[in-house]
């Protein structure tokens, strides 16, 4: 039934420069593979059909890496190197891609409306490449079948401490089932004052097609940006909104920090890296 994710990735990067002044953040790599990847496996694991990437001058390598390598695949199929090709084979993954422009960078709701033709009608999803969720079951998946049963848009959230509050939307609700709550209250980046909860924003959202209404109807802040959470809230006045705390590990890939914890747990998970790396980090001293 959902069959069109929605990829904004017009971000400028600036947390990670010099890194992304030529490189896309989308294209840094958590162990091998980038970052908009494990993005892109988790819409087609949960049965996204076209990805539409939001994107800017300078992210032309974002949508290559999922092109066919054919010159590479020949001299890997010549050097016999089947592992590597099955590897590189991983990247041609079975969905249309669409990309649309956000000519400048104006806010998470500007990149959402810049894709309103391309999803059209229909309930589409949107994963933020900055959150990277491991998850026995995909994130997205998940969020699905909450949609399937309530049939209203959905925010992934999680709970933060009082001093990451300022940095997420925080949303606070009426708890309907375990780990889904019927939303009352939505605000972007408040003070842990202002703020209702500790419910944070996660960069997954399901949403209604409608959401494109609200955002136009939403008045801009500075430099002309569109905050996604003030369509949202007008969309939770009058159609409901979902909140769902979802199972699994969400890992911070906009962040120096979260980039390096995504990469150490990814690490620990591979057979050929993990004995290496615990002995590593052992003989660092770190570890007593
Ligand atoms: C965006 C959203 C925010 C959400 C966050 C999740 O903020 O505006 O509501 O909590 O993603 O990662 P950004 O991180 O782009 O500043």
């Amino acid at each position: 039934m959902i069959k069109k994710a929605v990829i904004p990735a017009a971000g400028l990067g600036t947390r990670f420069l010099p890194a992304t002044k030529v490189v896309p953040k989308e294209m840094l790599s958590v162990v091998d593979r980038p970052i908009i990847q494990y993005i892109v496996d988790e819409a087609v694991k949960s049965g996204i059909e076209e990805v539409i990437f939001v994107v800017n001058k300078g992210k032309a390598s974002i949508l290559d890496h999922f092109l066919k390598a054919e010159e590479l695949e020949k001299t890997l199929e010549l050097n016999e190197q089947s592992e590597q090709l099955n590897i590189l084979k991983e990247t041609y993954v079975p969905v249309k891609f669409t990309t649309v422009e956000q000519k400048t960078p104006k806010g998470l709701g500007d990149a959402i409306l810049c894709a309103k033709d391309a999803v059209g009608d229909e309930p589409f999803l949107v994963l933020l490449g900055d959150d990277l969720v491991d998850a026995a079951i995909p994130c997205s998946q998940q969020m699905i079948e909450v949609y399937e049963k309530h049939k209203k848009s959905i925010t992934c959230v999680m709970r933060v401490q009082d001093e990451e509050i300022s940095q997420y939307g925080i949303c606070a609700g009426v708890k309907l089932e375990d780990r889904v709550f019927d939303l009352d209250t939505m605000i972007e980046k408040p003070s842990v004052r202002e703020a209702p909860s500790n419910l944070a924003i996660v960069g997954r959202y399901l949403l209604k097609p409608s959401i494109f209404k609200y955002l136009e109807g939403s008045g801009r802040r500075e430099n002309e940006v569109l905050h996604l959470t003030d369509g949202m809230s007008k969309m939770m006045k009058e159609e409901g909104f979902i909140a769902y705390e979802f199972d699994g590990q969400r890992y911070d890939a906009g962040e120096k920090f979260g980039l390096i914890k995504a990469n150490i747990a990814f690490a620990l998970k591979r057979i050929d890296l993990r004995q290496k790396l615990t002995a590593y980090i052992r003989d660092l001293g770190i570890i007593k």
